[in-house]
């Protein structure tokens, strides 16, 4: 019974961690917030500051969109003016649909059948905002981000994304230098993360959406990337919501639907649904512990181990049953 216990838990040790194995990144993902690579906002100078800018321009001065055509929707415009007015001497592009895939078609050509191939027309904005950082260099930006000042500081780093709460970071402002090594990993990566999920929001956000790009970023973190390679954090306060914030952030996704309710419902319970997964996993382990015990024990006992064909009409028919061996043998 003891050696059936050690086995027990050496079975249970080893699903365990090849479970917390499989999810590692996922998990660090909760410990790990960038505060090593923060913008800190002391280090950028104030929105109108008249200190003379000593600081270099490494990202080019290309502002990158993407929308489905050139007719941008009214509720975008807005946003979309903002940061053009604040950003003259930028050159801007936007990607639309087919503008997209052309470009893919001539600099990419090894990712269009994974670009054509997908479900939903978002992993295509996502992926593709990717590709021209990687290939020209410059900052995207998502339509329903407006600025609120200049972005010439955020220039002086080789490559920066946005970092959100809880945890994790977001694809919807990003900068970069041309072929900056994080980018190239996003890109490289893609083809490797392109997997169906139940719920499409999942999909999205695992294939190509921020939680991909999380995922990409706590492995390039793990490389331990230094100099120009390394990847600079905006924090949520440089990000938007205080008069030095460089973003305003406009709400209208327009491809949130159920699956992004039940996501939030599952943020909002987590601590409880954490409990319950916690129960379940106990009992599903109770249950097979039991079955483990219960299928020892039967092929320990002495009958299965030496059993031999019964021959029931035989024996029934048999008026001698029920003496002893011996006293039938010498008969
Ligand atoms: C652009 O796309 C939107 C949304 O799909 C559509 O409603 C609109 O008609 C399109 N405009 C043009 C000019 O094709």
């Amino acid at each position: 019974m003891r050696r059936n216990v050690v086995i027990f838990i050496i079975i249970s040790a080893l699903v365990l961690i090849y479970a917390v194995h499989s999810v590692w990144i996922l998990l660090s993902l909760l410990v790990f917030d960038g505060s090593e690579d923060a913008i800190s906002r002391a280090e950028l100078p104030a929105p109108k500051s008249g200190a003379i800018s000593e600081r270099p321009q490494l990202i080019p001065k290309i502002i990158h969109q993407t929308y489905v055509n050139d007719s941008i929707p009214e509720h975008w415009i807005a946003p979309q003016r903002s940061c053009l007015d604040l950003h003259k001497d930028y050159e801007y592009k936007l990607w639309t649909d087919k503008k997209a895939r052309e470009f893919i078609a001539a600099e990419y050509p090894w990712f269009l059948e994974t670009f054509d191939g997908y479900t939903y027309p978002i992993q295509r904005a996502d992926a593709i905002r990717y590709f021209v950082l990687h290939h020209f260099g410059g900052i995207y930006i998502d339509l329903d981000d407006g600025c609120n000042r200049s972005l010439d500081p955020l220039l002086a780093y080789p490559a920066w994304v946005r970092r959100t709460t809880p945890t994790g970071i977001s694809n919807d402002v990003m900068g970069a230098v041309p072929r900056h090594p994080f980018f190239l990993k996003a890109i490289d990566s893609l083809p490797n993360y392109n997997r169906k999920w139940v719920l499409p929001y999942i999909t999205v956000m695992a294939s190509t959406g921020p939680l991909f790009l999380s995922i990409i970023w706590r492995h390039y973190v793990n490389a331990n990337p230094q100099g120009a390679e390394r990847l600079r954090i905006l924090f949520p306060d440089e990000y938007q919501n205080h008069s030095w914030s460089f973003f305003t952030h406009h709400l209208g996704n327009s491809w949130h639907n159920n699956d992004v309710r039940l996501i939030f419902w599952m943020a909002k319970h987590w601590l409880m649904l954490t409990v319950v997964g916690f129960a379940v996993g106990f009992l599903v382990l109770g249950c097979i512990y039991t079955v483990f015990v219960k299928s020892r024990q039967n092929s320990n006992s002495p009958r299965s181990r030496f059993a031999y064909p019964r021959m029931p009409s035989y024996r029934r028919a048999n008026p001698k049953d029920g003496i002893p061996l011996e006293d039938r043998l010498e008969v």
